[in-house]
């Protein structure tokens, strides 16, 4: 796989799986606009990509739910490599989780603030909605371009706590990304979900279960993007992927049992 002289968007990229995306495209020859809201950590990250010498890289700070700033990561990108070939948009999470909400002071769903679940909501869906606006606007021009939502397999289980997370996540993998694609099709842009299991990006996630008994190591996920970006996989469109070792698979076949 190479990416040379190709430019790729990441959000969300001072760490995590789209860091390690970030890290893989410029090693593969590609240019790289990193954006999130933790600047120090970008700055670093970036660096680090430039000292290596093959792609090159650049930070935005960029809080995905103001749609200026938005924009101003999407031109940065055209005015720094020329325009835009792949948006990889990963920036979120479970609000309960980033916001570090006290479980014992806030038991249930309706015991959680409101605008706990409103920052989730805005950060994992209106951030995916306001970018893939942002750049297909470009894309359009150029007539080209991937988008790639990511998902989760929480999007097809439900939270019954963290609920803008699902519900998020859920609008991306079967609303937004069939969307884009069927806008995108005539302009040559294509749009897919990555939808994951458990990702061992933090720890805890090993507890989650799976058929084949273990998380994924990021770099799985990360391969399966690269492939849908690389010439290989030139003909997947408007489809959500889950990468989850079998899990969904499971939730079908084994409800869960009702709590009284
Ligand atoms: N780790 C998993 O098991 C797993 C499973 C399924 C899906 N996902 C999804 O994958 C994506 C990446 O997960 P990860 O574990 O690598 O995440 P992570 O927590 O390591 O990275 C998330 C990044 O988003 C940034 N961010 C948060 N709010 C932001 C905002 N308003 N604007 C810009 N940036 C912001 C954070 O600073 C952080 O760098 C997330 O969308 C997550 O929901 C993760």
């Amino acid at each position: 796989m190479e990416f040379k002289n190709k430019t790729a968007i990441s959000t969300g990229a001072a760490s995590g799986m789209v860091l390690l995306f970030a890290q893989n495209f410029a090693a593969l020859g590609g240019n790289v606009v990193l954006a999130d809201v933790n600047v120090e950590a970008l700055d670093e990250k970036v660096a680090e990509i430039n000292e290596k010498g093959v792609g090159r890289a650049v930070g935005v700070r960029c809080d995905v739910r103001d749609y200026a700033q938005v924009c101003a990561v999407r031109d940065r990108a055209v005015e720094e490599f020329g325009g835009i070939d792949v948006l990889c948009h990963f920036a979120g999470g479970t609000a309960v989780r980033m916001r570090k909400v006290n479980r014992e002071e806030c038991p249930e769903f309706p015991d959680v603030p409101i605008d706990i679940y409103d920052w989730g909501i805005d950060v994992n869906l209106k951030g995916p909605f306001y970018f893939a606006h942002a750049v297909t606007k470009q894309m359009r021009e150029q007539k080209s371009g991937l988008i790639v939502n990511i998902g989760s397999i929480t999007g097809a289980e439900g939270d019954k706590y963290g609920m803008d997370y699902p519900v998020s996540k859920a609008g991306l993998m079967f609303g937004l990304t069939k969307s884009l694609a069927q806008f995108g099709a005539k302009y040559g842009i294509r749009c897919v979900c990555v939808s994951p299991g458990p990702v061992l990006t933090r720890p805890e996630m090993a507890k989650m279960s799976t058929p084949l008994g273990r998380a994924a190591d990021p770099q799985e996920i990360i391969d399966l993007i690269l492939f849908i970006a690389s010439d290989k996989g030139q003909f997947i469109n408007g489809e959500n992927i889950m990468i989850d070792g079998g899990r969904n698979a499971m939730t079908r076949s084994v409800p869960k049992k009702p709590e009284t």
